[in-house]
């Protein structure tokens, strides 16, 4: 057993007295005025502004757990995530509502409370169906041309040998003048090429025999590859993914996509290195994917489904493309005395079904994900 001298006993017991005083000191926060300053932020339909009303889903749960609690409060719009939360970290706000995801980052700076929501990321692009010629563009891409040029210069110089070998005792079939006798043989050639093999024209010399023979083995192979490729570049064609910008996330590499500033969604675009373009609210950001400034809006997909809902004429949709799950919770200071309190009274509410239910009926069938 180690023994303190009583002197150095005291000294410690001090420095631990002190010690906890100072931290329950630092873990107080100041008392809570009311009525509460509540920040609200985000888009429809969780949270909207209009005619001085708020409405959306965070804003009816708001209000049901303040009145479970009798919160007092008052509404504030927000402009943004990023600075709804600074206002939060400076004191200006209570509490800030509104679909904000929970981030480790965040989380450093301020107090979530419970989740109440799981949201995907996701990419909101043109969804107009490629034109004809937009699918059939690449047949005439140079790989395309130069292997169809390459296969008529082959054909040609079988054409030749042939006309070389067979003019001379084989006149009839493949004649001596140049143009005809080399045109028989390039048809010859074509003929044995595709296997279809008319007759109509057949080598009797020994050399135009081993050359026809040389050309069948050859085109048996090159006929089967010719097939498996045409097949290939015709389900390529047909199919959706051709036309599709982004099939991975790695398509988002250096394309211009538009953000909300401050959102994760920014987060993402930056993570997967995009080009990014800003805008304050969502509104603006799919302006840019209207005006074809952008390639896609990266925003949270239940606002990006509820803006198709809301617009079912728009042109666009959600690709194909796996961003992120995010839970959504709402935001209160470092050391909130209200947390406990708040996150009680949204477990309640929780376990009751009562945010099921407030979700189900603003989002009006509107699918979740
Ligand atoms: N969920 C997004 C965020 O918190 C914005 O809607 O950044």
């Amino acid at each position: 057993m180690i023994m303190f001298p009583t002197g150095l006993l005291s000294l410690a017991l001090w420095l631990t007295l002190t010690g906890s005083t100072l931290a329950v000191v630092q873990s107080e926060s100041p008392p809570v005025k009311y009525p509460l300053k509540v920040g609200v932020v985000g888009s429809p339909p969780f949270s909207s502004y209009t005619n001085q009303t708020f409405k959306g889903i965070s804003v009816e749960l708001w209000q049901e757990l303040a009145a479970n609690t009798n919160l007092k409060y008052q509404f504030i719009a927000q402009p943004g995530v990023k600075t709804g939360i600074n206002r939060v970290t400076s004191g200006e706000l209570d509490v800030l509502i509104g679909p904000i995801s929970i981030t480790a980052a965040r989380f450093k700076r301020v107090t979530f409370t419970q989740p109440y929501f799981k949201a995907q990321i996701g990419l909101l692009v043109s969804g107009e169906s490629p034109s004809v010629w937009n699918r059939i563009k690449p047949l005439f891409q140079v790989a395309v041309i130069s292997s169809v040029g390459g296969l008529f210069v082959i054909l040609f110089i079988v054409g030749n040998l042939i006309w070389i070998a067979e003019s001379r005792r084989n006149e009839e079939q493949f004649p001596k003048s140049y143009f005809r006798g080399v045109g028989n043989g390039i048809w010859f050639a074509l003929v044995t090429l595709t296997t279809v093999g008319y007759g109509d024209k057949a080598p009797v010399t020994k050399t135009g025999k081993a050359v026809t023979s040389i050309w069948m083995l050859i085109t048996m192979v090159a006929a089967s590859s010719l097939t498996a490729g045409i097949a290939t570049v015709m389900t390529l064609l047909l199919s959706q993914d051709h036309t599709e910008q982004f099939t991975q996330l790695q398509d988002l590499q250096g394309k211009q996509i538009a953000v909300v500033t401050g959102t994760t969604g920014a987060e993402w675009a930056k993570n997967y290195q995009a080009r990014l373009l800003e805008s304050p609210n969502l509104e603006g950001a799919i302006e840019r994917l209207k005006s074809g400034k952008a390639k896609g809006v990266m925003f949270d997909v239940p606002a990006l489904k509820y803006y198709l809902y809301q617009h079912p004429d728009a042109a666009f949709r959600i690709a194909n493309l796996s961003i992120s799950l995010e839970d959504y919770g709402f935001v209160l200071p470092l050391n909130s005395q209200l947390v406990r309190e708040i996150n009680l009274a949204l477990i309640q509410l929780k376990e009751s079904g009562r945010v099921e239910e407030i979700i189900e009926r603003e989002i009006q069938g509107v699918s979740q994900e």
